[in-house]
């Protein structure tokens, strides 16, 4: 068997244009706020662009520039029916974002629920999956039941979770991975132990996505959700509901309209770099992943974003033991190495007498772009109790960064907390 190629981040790097920015101390700029939205490659930019000089139409025209967009959107369905692991182009939906989506679909999922009825969200998660729930369930008299965190190592309280399913749960809206402190959630048995109940479930993958591969038929989910601008691409939504699920809920839709879950106009140009960015990942497969059959496009994705886990732990491991040295910082999460399968390399911290603004700020003016707050991850940072201190501030690593960003951002947090 041929040997799988070492990881080459400077390679990779050298595809990404704004990686190449020069901050305020002369040096490039430490990108740390990927989970916020990760910088894009060229083909990207390329594919934007060419979209518009070449393809720029509305959809279903008899004329060529129309079919090429539909052409164009039809190849990005299928890509992303291939990164997601879903069974049909059919089951792909693009949307503005994330949320946008859980609130249309959430109207659909709404329109079957009554009083009596109940469903379960997180206190781990990102409002966008849960005060979406929230409204919906206001909206038709369902009553919201919210999974608990265990503090020690910020994980779903998975004993919590099983105390809240019944025979009245038609839902359960869970995160892959928490955008806040990093935790994996153990997806595949929530669903299972969803559906035994006769739930639905509603994965949502924005935080996993650009860490991870993703298998939809293998964790069974009814819903998974992400956003391509998260994973390199441009900013478009992207929901997979299976194929018989989404035909039995009504949909709310103009009537003419091309889909029953897709409304309006659709963004084709960000459709076309929502392609191309799933053509970076499979490159990665293809270049640095475990060798695949050729041209089979799921096999590469999964080859290149294992390949993509493979790097990212040793550097969030890196990361960790250098905070875990660092008297006056207290990191919210897992931190054990053993544990490393747990998390995805987002890593929030607290720092004694230092504002998390006033952190990012300073680090923002030593050239380390990181962010500071909630991260909409409001009931999350709430239960942590870190609210009314700012929040916490987030160092969210991808794959492009490196060892030596990692090392120059310990430098700066250290001497942050001396001063
Ligand atoms: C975990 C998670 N879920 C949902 C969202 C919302 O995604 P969107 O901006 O696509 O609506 C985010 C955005 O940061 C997120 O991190």
């Amino acid at each position: 068997m041929p040997a799988t190629p070492a990881f080459d981040v400077e390679a990779l790097r050298a595809e990404f244009p704004s990686l190449a920015r020069i901050g305020p101390d002369d040096r490039p700029v430490v990108f740390l706020d990927g989970p916020g939205g990760t910088q894009v490659p060229q083909r990207v930019i390329d594919a934007v662009t060419a979209y518009f000089q070449h393809t720029n139409a509305n959809a279903g025209g008899a004329f060529v520039t129309s079919e090429l967009s539909d052409a164009v959107t039809d190849e990005a369905h299928a890509a992303v029916a291939d990164l997601l692991g879903a069974g049909s182009p059919d089951e792909i939906k693009f949307g503005y974002n994330m949320s946008t989506l859980t609130l249309h679909i959430g109207r659909s999922i709404g329109a079957t629920l009554g009083p009596g009825d109940e469903i379960v969200v997180t206190t781990l998660d990102h409002e966008a999956n849960v005060s979406t729930w929230e409204a919906m369930a206001a909206d038709r008299g369902v009553t919201v039941r919210k999974v608990d965190i265990r503090e020690d190592d910020v994980t779903l309280d998975i004993e919590d979770l099983e105390s809240k399913l019944n025979p009245r749960t038609k839902l359960v809206a869970v995160g892959y991975a928490s955008n806040a402190v990093g935790t994996i959630n153990p997806v595949a048995e929530i669903v299972a132990r969803a559906h035994e109940v006769g739930a639905l479930s509603y994965v949502d993958a924005v935080a996993y996505a650009p860490h991870g591969p993703i298998d939809v038929r293998a964790i069974d989910t009814d819903f998974l959700v992400c956003s391509a601008y998260k994973w390199f691409g441009p900013h478009l939504g992207a929901l997979y509901g299976k194929a018989d699920v989404l035909d039995r809920l009504p949909a709310f839709k103009v009537r003419p309209a091309h889909d029953r879950f897709e409304t309006g106009t659709a963004a084709f140009e960000s459709i076309a770099g929502t392609l191309a960015a799933t053509d970076y990942l499979r490159d990665v497969g293809r270049r640095f992943g475990a060798p695949t059959s050729p041209r089979d496009r799921r096999a590469e994705l999964v080859a290149g974003m294992t390949a993509i886990v493979d790097y990212e732990q040793g550097l969030v491991g890196r990361l960790i033991a250098g905070l875990r040295a660092m008297p006056g910082v207290t990191i919210h999460g897992i931190t054990d190495p053993a544990r490393a399968a747990e998390r995805v390399p987002t890593v929030s911290v607290s720092l004694d007498g230092l504002h998390p603004r006033a952190a990012a700020e300073r680090l923002g003016r030593a050239g380390i772009f990181v962010w500071d707050g909630d991260f909409y991850a409001t009931g999350l940072i709430e239960r942590l109790g870190k609210a009314e201190h700012g929040g916490v501030l987030r160092l969210g690593l991808v794959h492009y960064n490196t060892a030596a960003e990692v090392d120059r951002t310990l430098e700066a947090l250290e001497s942050l907390i001396r001063s």
